[in-house]
């Protein structure tokens, strides 16, 4: 697709009606699952929903060129299974003509809802113009956001990939990887709801007149975390601008979800209380703890009515255990043993907190498959790894400092 029909078609998408597809059924506030790159993939997404689903979730970000026209791997960043339903694609990229044929391959993969991504902080991501340095051009986030719309649109009205020039290919992988979640495109041709997630500036707070502009893009949600992008993830997250980020959106019909440093259920319930959002993101306080969503009812109740915040479900060792084992045989499955090194982080985070977790700390950083992480967890429960460390009692490595470099975002 040219440039000119690009923007003639986005003067159609723009006269559309608000439409929050799913987002409008969600119960309030919603209480989703964050994207975090490299973290929360396909197979921790499909722990995290057999343990208790949140209400909605984002996969880890994708780059709309990956998407288009990069090597099929590239796709494993959007495999995703049925029981993570509503799930929603987040993409980041700065070409409104890439992000118009990507929308096109989010749709025929079957998501629920395509996420922008205007947020994240990395050299490599923002200081080309994508993700939060999209902040500093806002007319070209706009027009991305227009080309976005019109190719959703554009799915929905039968158009096909092939005219919008995705090659045969790249449409093969698309159709195989249906067939192999074992669907096609949910639902078939409907135009999915387009949310972003941004910060509340890129060297300070430029709330008012960010948000006001992207409010003028009616998507159907705003994800605001709240800290600027050369904070980086230092301080702590603003949740008075996220507040007036929801201010602004109020009858507007976009729902504006907060997002940041809420490491517990009551964290939840006192940010929703406090600052009138529509739901929250919950990112690295779910790490090491993918049952954080199981009580969202109880979190829920806990805002709207007397009862106390609940408590984070506090699991047994062997609970514990069971559950990485399940996480750990999921990951091979997903992406294979080569890639099983990429799991040792997760291993690392479910060891924290009882006697003995230093050791079988050291243990998992060394395992190569799910097997080994059995035998691992069956030494452990037989006394033969190494005896705690007086460290291992008091909990390493809490999940807001869970050791992911800031600057690695
Ligand atoms: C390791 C890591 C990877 C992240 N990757 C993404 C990403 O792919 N897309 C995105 O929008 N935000 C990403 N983020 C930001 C989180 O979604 C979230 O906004 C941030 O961590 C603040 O929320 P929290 O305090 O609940 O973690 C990432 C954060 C971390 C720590």
């Amino acid at each position: 697709m040219v440039r000119d029909d690009i923007e003639s078609s986005t003067r159609h998408a723009s006269r559309v009606t608000h439409d929050g597809g799913f987002w409008q059924t969600l119960p309030r506030p919603i209480i989703g699952l964050s994207p975090m790159d490299g973290v929360t993939d396909a197979a921790f997404r499909g722990i995290v929903a057999a343990q208790g689903p949140p209400d909605v979730t984002m996969t880890e970000f994708t780059s709309v060129v990956d998407l288009c026209r990069g090597p099929e791997h590239r796709l494993n960043s959007l495999l995703y299974h049925e029981c993570e339903r509503p799930v929603v694609a987040q993409l980041y990229g700065k070409d409104p003509e890439t992000f118009y044929q990507a929308a096109m391959v989010v749709c025929a993969l079957g998501f629920d809802g395509l996420d922008i991504n205007m947020g994240c902080p990395s050299r490599t991501v923002a200081s080309s113009g994508s993700g939060a340095g999209l902040i500093r051009t806002p007319e070209l986030a706009r027009a991305i956001v227009r080309a976005t719309r019109q190719g959703i649109l554009d799915w929905a009205a039968g158009r096909s990939l092939a005219d919008a020039g995705i090659k045969p290919m790249r449409q093969e992988q698309i159709a195989s990887r249906n067939i192999r979640r074992g669907g096609s495109e949910h639902g078939g041709r409907r135009a999915i709801p387009l949310s972003i997630k941004t910060r509340m500036g890129y060297d300070r707070d430029v709330v008012e007149t960010w948000i006001g502009l992207l409010l003028e893009e009616a998507p159907a949600a705003i994800t605001l975390h709240g800290r600027t992008l050369e904070q980086m993830y230092r301080g702590a997250a603003d949740w008075t601008a996220i507040e007036r980020a929801a201010r602004l959106a109020q009858g507007t019909g976009t729902l504006v979800l907060g997002n940041g440093d809420l490491a517990t259920p009551a964290d939840v319930v006192h940010r929703v209380t406090a600052h009138r959002v529509d739901g929250v993101l919950v990112g690295r306080g779910a790490l090491g703890t993918p049952w954080f969503f199981k009580d969202k009812q109880a979190m829920r109740a806990a805002v709207t009515g007397p009862a106390p915040a609940p408590a984070l479900p506090v699991l047994s060792q062997e609970e514990r255990f069971a559950v990485m084992l399940d996480h750990a045989r999921l990951f091979e499955a997903c992406f294979g043993v080569d890639r099983f090194p990429h799991i040792r982080k997760h291993l690392g985070w479910y060891c924290k907190g009882f006697p003995g977790a230093a050791a079988m700390r050291g243990r998992m950083v060394q395992a190569a498959n799910g097997d080994d992480v059995a035998r691992i967890v069956s030494e452990h429960l037989t006394g033969a790894l190494s005896m705690a460390s007086p460290a291992d009692a008091v909990g390493q490595d809490l999940p807001l400092a869970c050791g992911l470099s800031p600057s690695s975002r």
